[in-house]
């Protein structure tokens, strides 16, 4: 494979939320341009089926490769559950992909005071058991507790963090032995790093809470530092495509990305 380090990064999620990882990735990396892809036609993937989301995963690297990046970051957690390894054998000749559950696995298991750890996360990440799968591959003798809380991603885009409907939510959720033992808790969601606050109030008890953002921008680095890819200035700037367009999603890239971003309609989806 033959890449140079002016080469974009390509990110993509389900949606906007990811852009929470996008960020992080700018801001650990602020010589890097990044070409953000959000598939808001296909929002939510965390009920959609595991063809569906790999067919969806496969088109987005399609575009991102046609954009020349050098790297593929899936900022999702529920297509990194279900297509990282897909993808990652498909373009092993072409583009390096990076997902956002490892890293977050390797920086846990390098705490060893960390024995319990609950996971929350949508449907098709806690049913694909990936999280689970990883720890226990590091360490056996860890305690993995996972719950799917497919309530929190609609609730997050609705505006309800840090209120009281949230706390509510939270509370039922959160209420079980599990969160109360843990040692740490993983966010393994693109939309969580928006409720962490919420969750540790709703806990009301010191513990550690990781999410993608805390391990995935690093991981990034680290890739493209050990392959001579890391840009020295940037190249161009950051673009930011959706599969569909409302006023509301880009609206609601100030909650995720800190700043309001333009986002521009793309359609990747070949019809017959
Ligand atoms: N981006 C998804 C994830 O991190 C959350 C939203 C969705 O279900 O598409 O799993």
């Amino acid at each position: 494979m033959k890449l140079n380090k002016n080469q974009p990064i390509g990110v993509f999620d389900s949606g906007i939320g990811g852009l929470t990882v996008a960020n992080a990735i700018s801001k650990l990396l602020p010589n890097e341009q990044i070409i953000y892809f959000g598939d808001t036609a296909h929002l939510p993937y965390g009920d959609k089926s595991v063809r569906a989301i790999k067919q969806y995963s496969y088109m987005i690297a399609d575009f991102l490769i046609e954009k020349k990046c050098k790297a593929i970051v899936i900022a999702c957690n529920t297509a990194s559950s279900i297509a990282y390894n897909f993808l990652k054998e498909l373009y092993k000749n072409e583009v390096h992909v990076i997902d956002v559950i490892q890293p977050v696995i390797t920086g846990v298991c390098q705490d060893s005071s960390i024995k319990k750890i609950a996971i929350i996360g949508t449907q098709g990440t806690i049913n694909s058991g990936v999280y689970e799968k990883r720890f226990k591959d590091q360490n056996p003798d860890l305690e993995i507790f996972s719950l799917a809380t497919p309530l929190l991603v609609p609730m997050i885009e609705a505006g309800n963090f840090n209120d009281e409907m949230s706390h509510s939510i939270l509370k039922s959720y959160l209420d079980r032995k599990e969160f109360k033992e843990a040692d740490a808790i993983i966010l393994g969601c693109t939309h969580y790093p928006l409720i962490k606050k919420d969750i540790l109030n709703v806990l009301d008890r010191a513990v550690k809470v990781f999410d993608n953002t805390d391990f995935a921008p690093r991981e990034v680095d680290l890739e493209l530092r050990k392959l001579y890819l890391l840009s020295e200035e940037k190249a161009a700037n950051d673009e930011f495509y959706v599969s569909d367009y409302t006023d509301t999603f880009e609206k609601t890239t100030r909650i995720f990305y800190g700043e309001k971003i333009h986002l521009e309609l793309c359609n990747i989806w070949k019809t017959n």
